[in-house]
């Protein structure tokens, strides 16, 4: 069975690997678009543009927040290209965008709709909002499987993610409703990357998608080796839709979640308080000495890439 969602995302070629995996492993009933790696009005655009290469047409798409709650707006464009999703060249989309606003989308949805989960791979301004403009969402929300945040250290800064530090106000509500949060962060995303050996299998695949995947996948992966050195952008973003349909993809340990909305060196780091686990293999230790706060989300601490490569290849290859 495939569990309904809403997908928010900031495209961002990796939340386009989330939109083809969720097309065929969620029941996605909405896409929704915030800002982030680049501004409101092109992660939108982008995402019509994967609705349609995909042929995923009847997902409505609603667009959502333009900028932070507080802190100034941040973009990515040195990652993922000025436009976002540079790499392919696509046609400009032609799928309209329905009237509602991503946050109305968000409230009527999970009202009607049973069971509806939620999954934030960009900054958490619509989501934040959301429960702003309806408190009572944190009731009927039974799930967020969220990309963001780190068990380690960050990406944008030594200690912060990039989704987290775009809006740590946003993160601070979402992380304190009350919603049962999977967090699935840098220290597993990592993991998971689009080596060169992986994308030349997607583009072996010979398929029109697979070849659109691959010159994004392309794209994103020269930018990452240029900035830091790693041969592979990080798959991020579909490892949260992933955490949703298999629970052996990664594994999680609860533990409690604090966004730093002060520090000089750490606005918007996600602090986990992991000193329950073993230094090692991060497996809860028998002792449970320290008294810190229960824990409010569950953090991923282990991925199984193997697993989540056949698990997207499969989707991928179901792709015209
Ligand atoms: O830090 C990784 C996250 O930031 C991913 O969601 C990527 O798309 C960017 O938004
Ligand atoms: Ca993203």
């Amino acid at each position: 069975m495939r569990p309904p969602a809403i997908i928010d995302c900031d495209p961002g070629q990796d939340d386009v690997m989330a939109i083809l995996l969720g097309g065929r492993l969620l029941d996605l009933r909405a896409i929704t678009t915030v800002f982030g790696n680049v501004s409101l009005e092109q992660t939108t655009r982008n995402a019509r543009q994967v609705v349609e290469f995909a042929e995923l047409t009847g997902i409505p798409i609603a667009m959502g927040m333009a900028q932070p709650l507080v802190r100034d707006i941040q973009h990515a464009s040195e990652i993922h290209g000025e436009t976002g999703l540079d790499g392919p060249t696509l046609p400009p989309p032609s799928v309209p965008l329905v009237e509602e606003h991503a946050t109305d989308v968000i409230i009527a949805r999970t009202r009607e709709i049973e069971g509806l989960a939620l999954v934030p791979i960009g900054p958490l301004t619509n989501i934040a909002t959301a429960l702003h403009r309806d408190p009572s969402l944190a009731a009927r929300v039974p799930q967020i499987s969220l990309m963001g945040g780190s068990l380690t250290f960050g990406n944008t800064t030594p200690t912060a993610e990039f989704n987290i530090w775009c809006d740590p106000e946003a993160a601070h509500v979402v992380f304190t409703s009350g919603i049962p949060i999977k967090m699935i962060g840098l220290n597993v995303t990592r993991q998971v990357a689009a080596t060169p050996e992986r994308r030349a299998q997607i583009r072996s695949m010979g398929r029109r998608t697979s070849g659109i995947v691959a010159d994004m996948l392309d794209f994103y992966s020269e930018r990452v080796r240029a900035l830091t050195g790693v041969p592979g952008g990080a798959m991020h973003d579909p490892l949260a839709v992933a955490a949703l349909v298999d629970p052996d993809v990664l594994r999680f340990e609860p533990m409690h979640v604090a966004i730093e909305l002060r520090g000089t060196h750490t606005y918007g780091m996600t602090v986990c308080d992991a000193r329950h686990l073993h230094v090692t293999d991060l497996t809860p230790t028998r002792a449970n000495g320290h008294r810190g706060a229960a824990p409010n989300a569950e953090v991923a601490v282990g991925a199984n890439p193997d697993r989540f490569w056949e698990m997207f290849l499969d989707a991928l290859a179901s792709y015209p």
